[in-house]
């Protein structure tokens, strides 16, 4: 790891919705998405390592496990550890079965010196919405419970609207679910998430909310219909304090890769 897991600051890494093929030349949109996710690696990573990557769903857009296979080996060219969630267009069984021979955690907790990481599963199998069922709420609260002075929740579904009406239509139907177990509770300091395909922060009361980049494609804001924005492919880089504060940044490469259909009416 890069930094002292007790001492020092510790840098996250997030990078979300690859949407990666079986097909290494695969692309959406006309975007190939593992040539962008690689050129997202590669500059998030230039000038400082990681302490972890964390991919945050839509990890695979066909479900194969090839893309998955691709998805570990192109996260093991980092030197990092990596763990993921899945997203709507995840296979879960899939994702689980390569990222464990990998050892990529797929959801759950990881405790990083004073940090409690919690990775939720929102996954509603076949739907493009998000849920947390009982039995993430259960993980949720069992990793609550005794967890160190400071806690990050990632999912893959936004709990809050961003602005993009028929984005928040399939964003998480059970946010209150979430709301009410972390809202009076001082360690849980934000909640991450992807899908949205673009950058967004917010505030609930100490919590700060925060959504990233695709490491592909991006969805233009404040649109009620789907539209693609010209930004190029992205990552959010955490900065975790031994003391609890939490700071962060959108990154974006320097251009769009080439072959994005921009005027794309939906994907
Ligand atoms: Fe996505």
């Amino acid at each position: 790891m890069n930094s002292n897991s007790q001492g020092s600051d510790l840098h996250l890494l997030q990078v979300s919705d690859c949407h990666l093929y079986a097909d290494p030349a695969g692309s959406l949109l006309g975007l190939n998405t593992l040539d962008s996710f690689q050129q997202v690696l590669d500059s998030a990573c230039k000038n400082q390592t990681p302490d972890m990557i964390i991919v945050t769903g839509d990890l695979v857009h066909d479900g194969s496990k090839k893309g998955y296979k691709t998805l570990a080996k192109t996260l093991a060219g980092t030197g990092c550890p990596s763990a993921a969630i899945p997203g709507n267009h995840d296979h879960i069984l899939s994702m689980q079965n390569v990222l464990k021979k990998h050892h990529i955690p797929a959801g759950g907790k990881i405790d990083l010196g004073n940090w409690r990481l919690i990775m939720l599963n929102s996954q509603v199998p076949g739907k493009e919405h998000g849920h947390l069922s009982p039995a993430e709420l259960e993980l949720l609260d069992e990793a609550l419970a005794n967890a160190p002075p400071h806690v990050l929740i990632f999912l893959h579904h936004q709990p809050v609207p961003v602005g993009n009406q028929w984005l928040d239509k399939i964003g998480l139907d059970n946010a209150s679910e979430l709301f009410s177990r972390i809202k009076d509770n001082p360690a849980v300091k934000g909640i991450v998430w992807g899908h949205v395909h673009q950058p967004w922060e917010g505030q609930l009361g100490h919590i700060q909310l925060l959504a990233t980049p695709s490491t592909c494609i991006q969805f233009a804001p404040g649109q009620d219909e789907f539209g693609l924005d010209s930004q190029p492919p992205g990552w959010r880089m955490l900065t975790l304090g031994k003391t609890g504060d939490l700071h962060s940044q959108v990154h974006h490469i320097s251009r769009m890769p080439k072959g994005l259909i921009a005027d794309s009416g939906g994907y």
